[in-house]
């Protein structure tokens, strides 16, 4: 294993025990299935479809899965879901944005995140802090060591155990999304925002190949959902020979 893959293990098992300290539980097996995945990409690469082939993948390789996303995962998520993304307001400053993506994120984090996998399930997250470097730091330019340091404060050591990215040129995005219905605020932003997005997606994965990979989602559903398959098998997440009925 490689020294970088071997630091990211031991801070994710770190943090497991630290809050595993804070919530002591009775004894359970030592068995460690439970991983954190996570789903990102542009706007009309086709998360949705994507995000119930892969939980069915991780269900066929004998994960007990919680399907979650941001922002929103809770009440108070869900909440702040409605005020960042509500399209009649316009005005909300950036760093209001920023704050309240991990205002949303602490409560996932410690509500459902944390003690899904204390519980040795496997969370699959749409979205999560790779968002905000793609939407906050790429599309709104934010400063890269404010979100990184927040995402300190908020995570600690933890992170995804894998990301995958789907990703496409925005003109194939958006047209993918067209009409679907009213943009929210974000999906009203202009193909510039969204070429920030999409090159600060590609840049992450560049970074941390260990944890981060892009599926071209510019091919057919079949052939990307093969592809994630592929990846999934790469990362040691599930095994070669798990299928599922949308294959
Ligand atoms: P979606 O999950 O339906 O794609 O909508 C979520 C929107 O929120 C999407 O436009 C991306 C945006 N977003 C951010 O800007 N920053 C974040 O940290 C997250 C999680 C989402």
């Amino acid at each position: 294993m490689r020294s970088h893959e071997c630091d990211q293990k031991n801070a994710s098992r770190i943090i497991r025990a630290e809050y595993k300290n804070n919530n002591p539980r009775p004894a359970e097996t030592e068995r460690r299935m439970s991983k954190f995945i996570t789903l990102e990409g542009i706007e009309g690469v086709g998360k949705t479809s994507n995000m119930r082939y892969i939980k069915e993948l991780l269900e066929n390789s004998g994960h007990d899965c919680v399907v979650t996303r941001e922002p929103g995962g809770t009440d108070l998520g869900e909440a702040l879901r409605d005020i960042l993304l509500d399209h009649s307001d316009d005005n909300m400053s950036p760093d209001s944005e920023l704050l309240l993506m991990f205002a949303a994120r602490a409560e996932h984090l410690s509500k459902v995140i944390l003690p899904a996998l204390e519980k040795d399930q496997t969370v699959l997250c749409d979205r999560f802090t790779e968002a905000t470097y793609a939407y906050q730091g790429g599309g709104r330019q934010l400063d890269v060591d404010k979100i990184s340091e927040l995402e300190d404060w908020v995570q600690g050591e933890l992170r995804p155990d894998l990301t995958i990215i789907l990703d496409a040129p925005v003109e194939i995005g958006r047209a993918r999304a067209g009409g679907r219905s009213e943009p929210d605020r974000i999906e009203k932003e202009h193909d510039d925002f969204f070429q920030r997005v999409r090159s600060a997606y590609i840049e992450l994965a560049n970074r941390y190949p260990h944890r981060i990979c892009l599926v071209d989602a510019s091919l057919g559903l079949a052939a990307v959902q093969k592809n994630i398959h592929e990846k999934l098998v790469d990362y040691d997440i599930v095994g070669s020979g798990i299928m599922t009925g949308i294959e």
